[in-house]
């Protein structure tokens, strides 16, 4: 079927379901719902069987769907309507959720149902709930209701009547008064559902060291107490507060000043404003540390797990040095395989652009950040001591995706999605070792496809090409026990010593054919113009990323529909005329 997403922006929801729906052999485009008149106009050039909305935070014209069947997937059970689907479900300890996919008609998210599926919830943000339960609920109700619209015979049914077990109702847009934390009465369950409602947008407005912040990034704290609402402590980049049964640690925070955008930045560097206050804190040192930036190790049997959990998978120039740090630590260890876990989330997003982009010189940080990056690639590639694993649960992207091969095996599940490519970011040339690591996987040939491919993969493609070794079925809890056992059986004595033995050998090999140095040396010749040089393009496109500056128009490489014709000349609409010459 020709199929038309039409989207707010090519979120991992939008990108999965693409991947999905690409695979299943339909053929889709892409269109940003930027305004009334572009959206008709996609439908118009694309004309398409179906119309999806993955994630919009507009009505769909009326123009579309009065004559084009247009489903919407809505993150709540059937019944439920509202922009704050999720934000509710978790601040009202909701036990089980569900995702509705249902026809757009006049009144938002009230159309008749066409599939919907349930999932239990976890104490968890909302942009972990997003990123894995409601995408893969999203996916299979989306799947299905495809299936259906198919028949052609199918009536989709009002959501009284579509078999959910209990409906939901309307709720209003969530506002700042209703995530207000009372920090001397409530509980520290109450504060993290409050801090994970709002997480990643738009957090919770609140007042630290007499700034008026955003708060982002919660995790429990298990020992340290104090005065309800006192800040007790500081860490790397986050800072500890006190509740009134506990404590909770936060690790970022936007500086909300009037007429400025801020960015998400990490705790202790927006409270450097108050730099007395903030050092007066006691400082935690240690595994305590590496905690409250996500990084931890643990160890089954004879191999280690090596977790970084660094918020939306991106790796500070001062988070790549402590995951090496703990990476040589994992190896002085009498083990045989080192897992590298990423986080939950995002297994890995490479460099951290937003500290890029609040540093003094961007151009100098994103220096060190890809020399910090490629520091810790290198330490995993030359280990001839242990065998490696990336075992990949969450997503990656760019920089993060090289760094996954940089071990020797690469396990994912099959719900994660992978895009192997810079070029979005400004025509970013990467390094990472790609150049070494990436046609030792998919040959020569199949270097350029994947650099020059701007789409996302689903982990059964990737495996298909070879980037990646196996893609593992089940939920993350399956996944974790598939790794486990995968491992295991890499460190069984049999399989371990002959594995280990022509690692060395081939380690030996590539240094005498080419030095691994020689590599990053090309490769950061490339970075040093996308830095320094005369062309912007890097700078650009990292200003608008982690602006969030929205979309004037969708990139060609996603609206087929664009490549296909040129339009008349509109004086009404330059751009877009501009981006179809392109
Ligand atoms: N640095 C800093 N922040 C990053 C990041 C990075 N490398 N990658 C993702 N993020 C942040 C986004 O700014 C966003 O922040 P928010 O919490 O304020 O919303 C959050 O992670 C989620 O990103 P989003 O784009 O909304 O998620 P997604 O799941 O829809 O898309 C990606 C995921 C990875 C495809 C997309 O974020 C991306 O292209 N990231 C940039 C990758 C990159 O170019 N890295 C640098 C080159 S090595």
């Amino acid at each position: 079927m020709r199929i038309l997403l039409l989207t707010h922006s090519f979120n991992n929801l939008s990108q999965r379901l693409y991947a999905e729906l690409a695979a299943a052999g339909h053929e889709v485009s892409v269109e940003f719902d930027i305004n009334d008149a572009v959206s008709i106009e996609a439908v118009r050039l694309w004309r398409p069987e179906l119309i999806i909305a993955p994630f919009l935070k507009r009505a769909i014209p009326e123009q579309i769907w009065r004559k084009h069947v247009c489903l919407i997937v809505h993150p709540g059970i059937p019944g439920d309507r509202g922009p704050s689907a999720l934000d509710w479900a978790i601040l009202d300890g909701e036990q089980s959720w569900g995702v509705t996919v249902l026809q757009a008609e006049q009144q938002l998210d009230a159309g008749p149902v066409w599939a919907w599926c349930g999932f239990p919830m976890r104490l968890a943000r909302k942009s972990s709930l997003y990123r894995h339960e409601v995408t893969d609920a999203a996916v299979s109700a989306a799947l299905e209701a495809v299936d259906k619209f198919k028949t052609h015979t199918y009536t989709p049914l009002p959501s009284s009547g579509c078999g959910a077990n209990r409906l939901g109702q309307a709720r209003a847009r969530m506002r700042q008064a209703d995530r207000r934390i009372d920090w001397q009465h409530d509980d520290t369950e109450t504060v993290l559902r409050k801090l994970y409602a709002g997480d990643g947008d738009p957090g919770v407005a609140d007042r630290l060291l007499d700034m008026n912040v955003r708060l982002f990034d919660a995790r429990p704290e298990f020992a340290l107490r104090g005065t309800p609402g006192d800040l007790i402590a500081r860490s790397e980049e986050a800072v500890c507060r006190a509740t009134r049964d506990g404590a909770v640690w936060i690790g970022r925070l936007k500086a909300v000043i009037p007429g400025k955008h801020s960015l998400k930045l990490p705790a202790t560097r927006v409270l450097q404003k108050n730099r007395l206050a903030l050092e007066a804190l006691p400082e935690v040192h240690g595994p305590a540390a590496d905690y409250t930036d996500g990084i931890r190790y643990e160890e089954h049997g004879n191999c280690g797990y090596l977790y970084f959990d660094f918020y939306n998978g991106a790796m500070s120039t001062a988070q790549c040095q402590r995951l090496l740090e703990a990476y040589r630590r994992a190896r002085q260890r009498p083990t045989k395989v080192v897992v590298l876990m990423g986080g939950e989330d995002f297994w890995c997003n490479g460099m951290n652009l937003t500290n890029i982009e609040a540093a003094a010189s961007p151009a100098e940080e994103s220096w060190h950040n890809i020399n910090a990056m490629d520091d810790l690639c290198r330490a995993i590639i030359t280990t001839d001591d242990h065998l490696t694993v990336a075992a990949m649960g969450g997503n990656a992207a760019a920089g993060g995706v090289f760094l996954a091969l940089a071990a020797d095996r690469i396990y994912a599940r099959h719900g994660t999605v992978f895009n192997p490519h810079y070029k979005n970011m400004g025509n970013l040339y990467g390094s990472e070792y790609w150049t070494y690591l990436l046609p030792r996987r998919v040959g020569d040939d199949g270097v350029p496809r994947i650099m020059n491919h701007r789409l996302p993969l689903l982990a059964k493609q990737a495996m298909g090409i070879g980037l990646i070794d196996e893609c593992l079925a089940g939920d993350n809890r399956q996944f974790l026990a598939d790794i486990e056992s995968l491992v295991k059986e890499l460190a069984a004595d049999d399989v371990f010593q002959p594995l280990l033995e022509a690692k060395r050998k081939r380690l030996a090999a590539d240094a005498v054919l080419r030095p691994l140095q020689t590599y990053r040396d090309e490769e950061l010749r490339h970075m040093r113009l996308n830095f320094y040089g005369f062309d912007p393009s890097y700078h650009v496109a990292r200003y608008k990323f982690v602006y969030r500056v929205p979309h004037a128009w969708t990139p060609l490489h996603l609206a087929r529909h664009r490549q296909l014709k040129k339009l008349p000349v509109s004086r009404s609409q330059p751009a877009l005329h501009a981006v179809v010459a392109e």
